[in-house]
């Protein structure tokens, strides 16, 4: 079969939006043992966004959705398919995905949310691409946004991860390819038996009775938990790994590379994933130093900003690499 023949998606559309509150390394010291220095040297984060005590995740994904049907020219009668990526989920059931059908004024179409952590906004547009490739869908919303600071412990118990952390969201629109570019393959892994390194208990049916386990002082149950070296050391193998495969399945080598957009977990991680690329890093996308880790969101934010600065051309080459809580980690590859 002719390859170029063979059906694409692309990003037609993109968008972003942040809370108005920006905390910095300064703010956190004020209310937990930490310093400026101690965070800029470990991650390379200088502030975040952090949602207000009256905004939750649905507020961020909203405008984030609006921008990219927008600059798409997309109206809410043309989306068939819509994905959110989120992990902080207004409710703990239904989906986000339920309350933009409703306030998007889409279609009855189907829409659901996914839980697979930082790797999933690059999940939600392998998922979407399969739906459009096989034209069961023309036109989807797939969203990453994060008001996770609402579960984090913003004490000095929970600073290992209240300082990496940070709000946001951004969204994609993704239609049928009718050229060349639109996004070549995409990557997904898992491996389960890591969780424990990075992961929140609950609210979850695995506590005997979940009802008086809420009542219960429990803290731990309730926030999420990490090993950070742990995860820095798989994130630094995976990363790379991820990468190459992409590189592998479509015959490219990383010089044909122009851009990569890591999630951002940590400044050393993406630094480290350079070198073990030998690649500079001018290829890599950095915005972490302004938003630190905002999970699912961090992805499209950081395609947003690199548009914005001049750093993604047509016809360029760039892989979207993930990993995160699960462990999961993942990639795609697009021409632009
Ligand atoms: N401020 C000041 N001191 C702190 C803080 C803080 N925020 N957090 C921890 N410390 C202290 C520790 O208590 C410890 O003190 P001790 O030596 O007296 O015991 C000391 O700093 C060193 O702690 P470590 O955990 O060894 O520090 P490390 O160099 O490993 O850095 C970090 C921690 C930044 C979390 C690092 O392990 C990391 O980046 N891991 C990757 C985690 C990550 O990116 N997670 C995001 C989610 S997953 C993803 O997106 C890929």
């Amino acid at each position: 079969m002719d390859k170029h023949k063979i059906k694409k998606s692309k990003i037609t559309g993109i968008g972003f939006h942040v809370p108005e509150h920006v905390v910095t390394n300064q703010d956190l010291s004020t209310f937990m043992d930490t310093s400026d220095e101690w965070i800029q040297i470990r991650t390379g984060i200088q502030k975040r966004r952090w949602v207000s005590r009256d905004e939750a995740v649905s507020d961020l994904a909203i405008p984030a959705a609006k921008k990219a049907m927008a600059e798409a020219n997309v109206f809410p009668k043309d989306i068939d398919l819509v994905i959110v990526a989120t992990l902080s989920s207004d409710y703990f059931f239904p989906g986000v995905s339920s309350q933009l059908q409703d306030k998007l004024g889409l279609r009855t179409v189907g829409a659901f949310d996914i839980k697979v952590a930082c790797s999933a906004f690059v999940y939600g547009i392998s998922i979407a691409d399969q739906y459009l490739r096989s034209g069961t869908c023309h036109t989807a919303l797939v969203v990453g946004a994060e008001a996770q600071t609402k579960f984090i412990n913003k004490t000095t118990k929970g600073r290992d991860m209240a300082v990496l952390f940070g709000d946001g969201a951004g969204a994609a629109i993704l239609q049928v390819s009718n050229n060349e570019s639109g996004i070549l393959s995409t990557h997904l892994h898992c491996e389960g038996k890591n969780l424990y390194n990075l992961w929140m208990e609950g609210p979850g049916s695995s506590s005997p009775d979940q009802i008086n386990a809420m009542t219960n002082e429990q803290a731990n149950t309730y926030e999420p938990l990490m090993n950070g070296q742990e995860v820095f050391k798989n994130a630094v193998v995976r990363f790379p790994e991820v990468i190459q495969e992409a590189l592998d399945h479509n015959n490219l080598s990383i010089n044909d590379v122009s851009l990569i957009i890591p999630h951002q977990a940590n400044l050393r991680i993406i630094q480290s994933v350079a070198k073990r690329l030998n690649l500079g890093l001018d290829k890599m996308y950095i915005n972490i130093q302004r938003y630190g880790n905002t999970t699912a969101a961090s992805i499209p934010i950081a395609i947003c900003e690199a548009l914005a600065e001049g750093k993604i051309c047509k016809g360029d080459l760039i892989i979207l690499a993930a990993f995160g809580a699960g462990y999961t980690w993942a990639s795609a590859a697009i021409r632009w």
